[in-house]
């Protein structure tokens, strides 16, 4: 599929960590696309070294960036600029981490420290970006800036733990920002709410499979695969959704508005 829907636009990707990551395939896709980007995660990430054969394959610039820190976030806007020639017309969050999920710490008993940093991490960080792209005034007018989530924000997946605190600030943060930066300067903001998928973030949330699997059946179109998530982000990110701002999207077969499946009632009996 090549439309050049993305032609001539120039984008940063945050969290393409191997090619699992739903940002390699965004990457892909905008690269597909005729899109410009640099790609970027934390430093720790990029040494496990599979982010460059990305980089080569799109040829792209690899500019490394702890999401939680201004200094580091400041320097990979500047640099993008200056490695693609001028403002940006797109940025991909793709990033989450808890390390309460990670250490399998219950919702009840969390570890503060922990705590702060799953929110740092998984929803400032958004904040830190615009807030930091804004100051260097490095977005065009009209251009689009995509987050993900889940849908464990709105309603309780008990294992999601803090996470699902985390992405409620960060879809919090997506109106108020969206709100600000479409005032200033018509950049447009929006989350993108993902089924439950395959990844090194999503495997490590206990119980991954059982309710991959049951989103699955729930779902009338089944879960949405990185693929189809990577071109919708496109859609996103092009001149024909310029008017979507400061929204939650759903982009999930249809779970979110299913109360009931054929497939899961014969599962449990009827
Ligand atoms: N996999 C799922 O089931 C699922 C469902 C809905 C939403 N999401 C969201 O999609 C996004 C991408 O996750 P994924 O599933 O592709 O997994 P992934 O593990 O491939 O990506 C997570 C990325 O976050 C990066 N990251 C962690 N700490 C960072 C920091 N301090 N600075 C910069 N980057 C940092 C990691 O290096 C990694 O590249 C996350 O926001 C995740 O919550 C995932």
């Amino acid at each position: 599929m090549k439309n050049n829907l993305l032609k001539g636009k120039k984008g940063i990707i945050f969290g393409a960590l191997d090619p699992n990551s739903i940002a390699w395939k965004v990457a892909q896709r905008c690269y597909e696309e005729g899109a410009v980007f640099t790609l970027t995660n934390a430093p720790v990430a990029l040494r496990l070294g599979a982010i460059k054969e990305l980089a080569a394959s799109c040829k792209a610039e690899v500019i490394p960036a702890d999401a939680t820190s201004v200094a580091d976030l400041e320097n990979l806007f500047t640099k993008s600029m200056e490695v693609l020639g001028g403002k940006l017309d797109f940025v991909l969050h793709s990033i989450g981490m808890s390390p309460n999920v990670r250490k399998s710490r219950p919702y009840t008993d969390l570890d503060y420290e922990y705590f702060h940093k799953t929110l740092d991490i998984s929803a400032l960080s958004l904040h830190k970006t615009l807030q930091t792209a804004m100051k260097l005034d490095a977005m065009n007018e009209w251009s689009s800036v995509v987050a993900l989530t889940y849908i464990a924000s709105q309603r309780v997946f008990p294992d999601y733990g803090d996470m699902a605190d985390a992405k409620s600030v960060l879809e919090s943060i997506t109106r108020g920002f969206g709100y600000q930066y479409g005032k200033l300067k018509k950049v447009r903001i929006n989350t993108i709410s993902q089924s439950p998928t395959k990844t090194t973030a999503g495997t490590g949330v206990k119980g991954f499979d059982a309710f991959y699997n049951y989103a699955d059946l729930l779902s009338p179109l089944g879960n949405a695969s990185a693929e189809s998530c990577a071109d919708y982000t496109v859609m996103m990110f092009s001149d024909y959704t310029r008017m979507v701002t400061m929204q939650n999207l759903f982009h999930d077969g249809g779970f979110s508005f299913t109360g009931m499946s054929k497939e899961v009632m014969e599962k449990f009996g009827s």
